[in-house]
């Protein structure tokens, strides 16, 4: 049976899109059963919108940051959730959270960690003068971008490069990867670990 895949999401969208897609064509064996977006004007929601995949925009407070993960996590276990894909999701985590799933958060991140974590992650690859950046997917633990590697891609940086060049040729591959290691950890993880538990 198809495992089923929550995305969280806060912007464009666009790596929910890929996962979807590979997710469809039977790259991935899952189906991305719900979309949440802690922000109302997210193209994610439109996005999820209009390829049939059921979206909640859940509000984030700053001060009282357990009124959304208590939402967030009792949807995704509503719809019975068994991996959950951080898609360009722009707010850390805490362990209550990950409690509820554990080691069935994964994230991209612009860069081969564990180089430049954190924001603007390409920005912060140009300015260092790296020759070779790239993206990476991994395990969400408390620490952020920090938890285990699933897969990695490289990309070059070019002389000419800025940082909305360097962003979209990174992005390109954050399309390819996601979905590869996505496939490989349901294959190769998944299956060890402890059911998420009922809501
Ligand atoms: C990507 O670069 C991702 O690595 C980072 O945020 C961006 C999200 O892009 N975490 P999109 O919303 O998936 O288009």
């Amino acid at each position: 049976m198809d495992v089923r895949l929550g995305v969280l999401a806060s912007g464009r969208g666009s790596n929910f899109v890929s996962l979807v897609e590979a997710c469809r064509s039977g790259q991935v064996d899952a189906e991305p059963v719900i979309l949440i977006s802690d922000n109302a004007d997210a193209q994610a929601l439109r996005k999820a919108e209009q390829r049939g995949v059921p979206s909640h925009f859940v509000p984030y407070d700053e001060f009282d940051r357990s009124h959304f993960e208590d939402h967030a996590a009792s949807l995704l276990k509503e719809y019975g959730c068994d991996l959950v894909a951080l898609a360009g999701f722009m707010r850390v985590l805490t362990a209550d959270f990950l409690e509820d799933f554990p080691e069935r958060v994964l994230n991209i991140h612009p860069s081969l960690l564990p180089a430049f974590r954190g924001l603007n992650a390409q920005a912060q690859a140009l300015e260092y003068g790296v020759k070779v950046t790239g993206c990476t997917v991994h395990v969400v633990t408390e620490e952020v971008d920090a938890g285990p590697i699933v897969d990695q891609i490289a990309v070059r940086v070019h002389e000419d490069d800025t940082e909305k060049t360097l962003s979209k040729r990174i992005l390109e591959q954050e399309h390819r990867l996601y979905p590869r290691a996505l496939q490989h950890y349901i294959e190769t993880r998944l299956p060890d670990l402890t059911s998420v538990q009922a809501p």
